[in-house]
C-alpha cells in the first residue's frame, strides 16, 4: 500500500496507513499481514551486495535516490521494526521513526545523541520520574547541565529566562512533556519550537538546539507535536501504542536528518527491539485510535463523577478545564482529544490516598498508563518517588494524589468501583 491512493494525491488517513502502509506482500508469499521476521541476520545476495550494505549503514557513501537500506543484522533494522517506524513517521507527519526496546531507550538515546559536556538541556517538569532521574543524575555525571523549568502556561518564558542566564549558544536541547505527567498540564509547543527557532538565528555558529517532546499520554491520536515545529517526537510505546500491558518498548519519530543520527547511536548502544515486539506493535497500532477514543470517552464521565463527590479536592482531566483560561486555548490548539489521563486529589495526604487506592478492585493498583485494563497509582510514592516531595508539591503533585489511567472495562463497572473506593 502506497501513501496515497492512485486516484488523486491526497494522502491516506493514519488509522487507514496503520493497515497497510511500508508493507510489500510480495516480499511474504502474499500473506495480507507482516509475518514476524524472528532472525537475527540476513542473508546478501552477493559479498558486493553486503559491502553495499555496510556503506550505507556506517555512512561511508551517499545512500542513491530510490535506494532502499539494505537489510543486515536486528539490531540496525529488520523489516517488523521499519515497516511500523514509516507507519509511525506517517501518522506523527514527521520524515523517519525509531524503535526502541523501551520508552526511556528511546528518550536517552535521543538526548545522548545530541549532547556533549558543557551543554545544557532545559526541561519541563514534571518529566516522568525516569526521565527526571536521566536528566538529574545520568546526564549530570557526563557534564550536561539540565535545568528544570514548570511545565503549563508560562513555560517557553521561563525557558527563555534560563536562556538568558546560561547563554543561548550552550542549549542544545529544550524537552516537553506534554500533557506533563502526572499533573496534566499543558505545554504550548510552538512557543517553544518559536524559542528553539529563535536561538539558532541569534547564534548562527552554534548547534541549533532540538526540541523534543514527549508525547506518550495523549499521541498519536490525539496531538502531533511535529505539526507545531518540534524536531523529535518521542514515546513510551508501552502505553497507549503497545496498548495491552504486554510489552515494553519505545519510538521516536521527526526529522530525518536528525533521526538518523538517533539511528546509528540506537544501533552502537544496542536500545532497539525485538523483531516480536515490533510484530505486536504492528497488531496493536491498528487499534489504537479506536481504543483511545473509546478510553477518552469514558475518562471524561468519570472525571465528571469526581469533580462532584465531596471528598475529592481537585480534579485534573481537559474536559474541565475553563473555557478561556489559558490552558483550555493550549489545549484546543493543540490537541484533538480529551485522552484518558486523571489526577484527582483527596483530602488528608498520603494515608487517606492509600486507604482508597487498596479498596479499588476493578481499577487495578499498578503504575504504567494507556493499557486496555484501567490503572491507578500514587505518583509520589511510586512513578515520581525519585523528585522530592517539596518540589512535587510546588508542581500540584501533592502526598493525596491518585493518577487513573481509564481503560476498556464496562463505564457502569469503572463507575461503581470509583465510588466504592471512595467510601474509604
Ligand atoms: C510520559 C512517559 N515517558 C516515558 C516513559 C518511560 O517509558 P518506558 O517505561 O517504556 O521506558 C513513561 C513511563 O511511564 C512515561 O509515562
Amino acid at each position: 500500500m502506497k501513501r496515497s491512493h492512485s486516484d488523486g494525491h491526497r494522502e491516506f488517513n493514519p488509522e487507514t496507513l496503520a493497515l497497510g502502509f511500508g508493507y510489500d506482500s510480495d516480499l511474504s508469499e502474499h500473506a495480507v499481514k507482516p509475518p514476524v521476521f524472528l532472525t537475527s541476520t540476513f542473508q546478501f545476495a552477493s559479498a558486493r551486495e553486503g559491502k553495499r550494505f555496510f556503506e550505507l549503514a556506517y555512512g561511508l557513501r551517499e545512500q542513491a535516490a530510490g535506494e532502499q537500506r539494505g537489510l543486515i543484522y536486528s539490531r540496525l533494522n529488520n523489516p517488523n521494526l521499519q515497516i511500523y517506524e514509516e507507519r509511525m513517521a506517517a501518522w506523527d507527519q514527521t520524515e523517519m521513526g525509531a524503535t526502541f526496546a523501551t520508552g526511556m531507550a528511546a528518550i536517552a538515546t535521543s538526548v545522548l545523541t545530541l549532547v556533549r559536556p558543557g551543554d545544557v538541556v532545559i526541561s519541563s517538569s514534571p518529566v516522568y520520574g525516569g526521565t527526571h532521574y536521566l536528566f538529574h543524575h545520568v546526564l549530570a555525571a557526563f557534564g550536561v547541565e539540565v535545568r528544570f523549568v514548570p511545565a503549563g502556561d508560562g513555560c517557553a518564558e521561563a525557558m527563555r529566562e534560563v536562556v538568558r542566564e546560561v547563554g543561548g549558544e550552550r542549549v542544545r536541547v529544550l524537552f516537553v512533556e506534554t500533557p506533563a505527567n502526572p499533573n496534566l498540564l499543558h505545554t504550548d509547543i510552538a512557543a517553544v519550537t518559536d524559542l528553539a527557532r529563535h536561538l539558532a538565528a541569534e547564534h548562527p555558529h552554534a548547534t541549533p538546539p532540538v526540541t523534543i517532546v514527549d508525547n506518550t499520554l495523549l499521541g498519536p491520536v490525539f496531538q502531533r507535536p511535529a505539526t507545531f515545529g518540534a524536531d523529535v517526537v518521542v514515546y513510551s510505546a508501552t502505553k497507549f501504542l503497545g496498548g495491552h500491558s504486554d510489552l515494553v518498548a519505545g519510538l521516536a519519530t521527526g526529522r530525518a536528518d536528525i533521526l538518523k543520527r538517533i539511528r546509528d547511536m540506537r544501533t552502537i548502544l544496542g536500545t532497539t527491539t525485538t523483531p516480536f515486539n515490533g510484530w505486536l506493535l504492528l497488531r496493536s497500532l491498528e487499534t489504537v485510535s479506536v481504543r483511545m477514543r473509546r478510553q477518552a470517552k469514558s475518562a471524561t464521565k468519570l472525571a465528571h463523577l469526581l469533580a462532584e463527590h465531596p471528598r475529592v479536592t481537585r480534579v485534573v482531566h481537559p474536559s474541565l478545564l475553563e473555557p478561556g483560561s489559558p490552558q483550555h486555548d493550549v489545549f484546543t490548539r493543540q490537541c484533538t482529544g480529551n485522552g484518558s489521563l486523571i489526577s484527582f486529589e483527596v483530602d488528608g495526604g498520603e494515608d487517606a490516598a492509600f486507604a482508597v487506592l487498596d479498596r479499588f478492585e476493578v481499577f487495578r493498583l499498578a503504575v504504567s498508563l494507556g493499557g486496555t485494563e484501567s490503572l491507578v497509582e500514587h505518583p509520589m510514592a511510586m512513578t515520581h518517588a525519585d523528585v522530592p516531595p517539596e518540589e512535587l508539591e510546588k508542581l500540584g503533585v501533592t502526598s493525596g494524589l491518585i493518577r487513573v489511567s481509564v481503560g476498556l472495562e464496562h463505564l457502569s463497572d469503572l463507575k461503581r468501583d470509583l465510588l466504592w473506593a471512595l467510601k474509604a
